[in-house]
């Protein structure tokens, strides 16, 4: 198992260039499976998801390489619509191929998708909205199976905004016969850059980036080339890590129209933030303000996937803050290792209550998911001593390397393999 270690307490200077979106390239990446022939994803970051979901793909027949920052992926030829248990069962998003076989090969056999340990991660959404499109579904123990004989375009309603629902819907729905209504929708950047690599293939989507979608089947998508846009959880983890420890940092490419609720509580807590069309400059050199009440919520609300690294900004805070969950009942669980470090966080129930500023002090943590595993990276950066985080495999899973990152921001930072 390989971990990391920091020697916290210097503030971040520098510049970081952040990587492509994970959560806009995998629903991409499922995507390719519509298109009989290849198709090129520039800026594909280079995760531990990223190489599951190519896993996944090759065993369903697609031929996939990477070149530097560029995968190429060929659909031409699907042999197989049973997808892996051991890859499946290891990344949620993996449920997003369900509307794309379906959409090529009408059949799928796959798992109860795995992920994050982050809260309840029900399917009920994505099966409902594909049996109104003509899919049927047979759960046996574990594996699932689903038919479509024939995709037919519908009215769907949503009856919560869930990202991969929508994604999932989209995908069907772009090779049924007819046209598909879709409301209530998600709303996020990577629904849009979806659609929009999509339409590069020659579906035909409007009401892009609304609650609404109309989709008209397309009878076959062509090649294309897509660029996948920079990731707005990576910017504003390095953000947010910048105003828990302090400093001036650019960060390179950062989507900042995709990242308004963030930068409008950062300025609220006190930090200077310089626009420019390369990216975004961070600066905290006073006093971090605590924000009274924040809720994260869907798009354009406060992103539930900053909320870990928000509660480590919010303790090195003064004054006091309450942080509420409203998507992942399990995503507060990280403030017991951050409390191990003198965080200070009272959790109750969906609620983080914080009284800043915390001096904490470093200690060996674990990482038990993504987006909590990096919020303890950012502690230890913060925290007083040497700290060491168990299990850096979670972050690698939507980090290129945070080590990397850190270190070009002046963190005393290194990772250890063979623990
Ligand atoms: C996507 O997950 C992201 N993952 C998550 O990012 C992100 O936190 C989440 O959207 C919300 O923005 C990818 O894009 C790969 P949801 P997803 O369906 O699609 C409930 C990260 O750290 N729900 O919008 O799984 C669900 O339980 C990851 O990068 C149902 O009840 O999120 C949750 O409470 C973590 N039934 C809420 O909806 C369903 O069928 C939001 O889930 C589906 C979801």
């Amino acid at each position: 198992m390989s971990c990391i270690q920091i020697k916290g307490g210097r503030p971040f200077r520098g510049e970081v260039l952040i990587q492509g979106s994970k959560n806009a390239a995998l629903p991409i990446m499922a995507a390719c499976v519509l298109v009989p022939g290849v198709t090129v994803l520039q800026n594909c970051p280079d995760i531990s998801d990223v190489d599951c979901m190519c896993q996944i793909l090759r065993c369903v027949g697609v031929e996939i390489r990477r070149q530097e920052d560029v995968l190429f992926l060929d659909a031409s030829c699907i042999t197989s619509h049973c997808l892996p248990e051991e890859y499946v069962t290891r990344m949620r998003s993996s449920v997003i191929l369900t509307g794309a076989m379906l959409g090529r090969c009408r059949e799928i056999s796959l798992y109860y998708p795995g992920g994050c340990v982050i809260g309840d991660r029900p399917i009920d959404l994505h099966l409902r909205a594909l049996e109104k499109l003509g899919a049927c579904f047979a759960a046996n123990g574990r594996s699932l199976t689903a038919t479509a004989p024939a995709l037919t375009g519908s009215r769907i309603r949503l009856p919560f905004p869930s990202v991969g629902a929508t994604e999932n819907v989209i995908l069907a729905a772009v090779a049924a016969k007819g046209t598909t209504y879709v409301d209530g929708c998600a709303t996020e950047p990577e629904i849009v850059a979806l659609c929009e690599f999509l339409k590069g293939a020659g579906a035909k989507i409007g009401g892009i980036g609304s609650g609404s979608l109309v989709i008209e089947g397309t009878k076959r998508l062509s090649e294309s080339c897509y660029r996948v846009e920079p990731d707005r959880i990576v910017a504003g983890t390095y953000l947010l890590g910048t105003l828990a420890a302090g400093g001036d940092v650019f960060l390179r490419g950062a989507p900042q129209s995709q990242m308004e609720s963030v930068l409008e509580v950062s300025r609220r807590m006190g930090a200077e933030l310089v626009l420019q069309k390369e990216g975004i400059r961070v600066v905290r050199t006073g006093e971090l303000a605590g924000v009274g009440s924040i809720r994260t919520g869907v798009y354009p609300g406060f992103p539930t996937d900053l909320q870990s690294p928000m509660l480590v900004a919010l303790c090195r805070a003064t004054g006091e803050s309450r942080l509420t969950e409203t998507i992942f009942n399990g995503r507060l669980a990280v403030a017991a290792e951050l409390n191990r470090m003198g965080a200070g966080i009272r959790v109750e129930g969906s609620d983080a209550y914080l009284s800043g500023p915390r001096q904490l002090t470093g200690c060996s943590v674990t990482a038990r998911e993504l987006r909590g595993g990096a919020a303890l990276v950012l502690a230890g950066a913060c925290a007083r001593g040497m700290t060491k985080i168990e299990n850096r495999q979670f972050i690698d899973r939507g980090y290129e390397d945070i080590v990397r990152d850190l270190q070009s921001l002046g963190v005393d930072i290194g990772d250890k393999t063979g623990f």
